[in-house]
């Protein structure tokens, strides 16, 4: 039996008229750029995630980035980020010239240990960046309680965790403004790239607008040396048939979680992911840790079970980062991850058959 990692065709499937007559309206109404199905989508999706502004951007990167440039961060500033995290969340940083700073996560539950915060403080922090990683909301409360105790903003990187919560609270609620990410392969993902920026603060919302738009609030007139980073309207057609659905497929993301749980706890050195008093996953990703990982990887390959790494070089080891002075060991734990972490196959639509599969040979691998 073959086994993808990641497949569409159950979420896509019973989608698929609709998602055709919305791209045909759209190709049809001659619109295609900052129009009202942008418009909408925003409007559907900022209720979604309690806020009172959602903007449309290219993708998860710029959101990140332009969130960041409407809070007027920019170089000799300094902003904490997980050391574990997907390389776009430091890349966000260094666009505005400020300098990102590693803090270690938590090693079970793989994000930010706000016990961390205090140490990596300095007079020039002006932000923190709490990733939700692979569907988890982050400790908000300690987190939110550090960054007002010390005056810094927050930006929650959601692009792995549209829909979970952390004390009753939705991801992408609680910092100053937040992104996210609209990939294809995220919990509610575009046809294409895309991502939004959620936002309480009006004043905020429309400084991420003009920025998105070549600064301008009103065409031909710049603000601000702005960039070009929107939300196409064809996407954003899409988008929103598929936020009716983002909440039953978290549920069914969830669902099969519940199945590895019961059926891989105790098996082998497997570390299995853990969840924080308080909080919730919309499970991305179901992350497994062993220490035996190469080789569990290609045993599953040679059955016929794709599997993926998330991710096999913390930042600070990454080339792209070489000039910036950290070294090997300086964060164990993301570096302990990049060696243990394996993610196995969970999407809406895994069947019951195919995950029997992968934890049959998991099982047989450690037997
Ligand atoms: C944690 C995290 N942040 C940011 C991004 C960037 O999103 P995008 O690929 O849409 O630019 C991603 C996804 O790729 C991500 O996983």
């Amino acid at each position: 039996m073959k086994i993808p990692f990641f497949r569409f065709d159950e979420m896509h499937g019973p989608l698929r008229a609709d998602l055709v007559a919305a791209a045909t309206r759209v190709i049809d109404s001659g619109y295609y750029i900052l129009g009202p199905e942008v418009q909408a989508f925003e409007k559907a999706f900022a209720t979604y995630c309690e806020v009172d502004h959602a903007v449309g951007v290219g993708n998860g990167l710029e959101a990140l980035h332009l969130a960041l440039r409407a809070l007027g961060i920019g170089a000799g500033d300094e902003v904490i980020v997980p050391s574990n995290t997907y390389i776009a969340t430091l890349l966000a940083v260094s666009y505005t010239g400020a300098t990102p700073v590693l803090v270690e996560p938590r090693s079970d539950t793989a994000n930010l240990n706000p016990e961390g915060l205090e140490a990596a403080l300095t007079s020039r922090t002006r932000a923190i960046i709490p990733v939700h990683l692979y569907g988890q909301a982050c400790e908000m409360v300690p987190i939110m309680a550090f960054a007002d105790r010390h005056g810094l903003k927050v930006i929650e990187d959601n692009a792995q965790s549209q829909g979970a919560t952390c004390a009753g609270r939705k991801t992408g609620s609680w910092g100053h403004l937040n992104a996210t990410s609209f990939y294809p392969g995220k919990n509610i993902g575009a046809l294409g790239d895309g991502g939004a920026v959620t936002i309480h603060d009006r004043d905020l919302a429309e400084q991420v607008r003009r920025w998105r738009n070549y600064g301008s609030a009103v065409k031909y007139y710049n603000e601000v040396q702005g960039y070009n980073s929107r939300l196409d309207e064809i996407q954003a057609a899409l988008l929103a048939i598929k936020l009716q659905e983002l909440d039953a497929w978290n549920r069914e993301r969830q669902r099969l979680a519940a199945v590895y749980h019961r059926s891989l706890s105790g098996v082998g050195d497997l570390r299995l992911p853990k969840i924080a008093p308080g909080c919730s996953s919309v499970y991305h990703l179901f992350p497994i840790r062993s220490d035996q990982r190469d080789a569990l990887q290609q045993y599953l390959l040679a059955g016929g079970v794709g599997t993926l790494i998330h991710y096999p070089v913390p930042p600070h080891l990454q080339k792209a980062y070489a000039g910036q002075g950290w070294r090997k060991g300086q964060f164990p734990i993301a570096e302990d991850h990049a060696k243990t972490l394996l993610s196995l196959p969970l999407f809406p639509g895994l069947r019951e058959e195919e995950q029997a599969e992968v934890i049959r040979l998991i099982q047989s691998f450690f037997a």
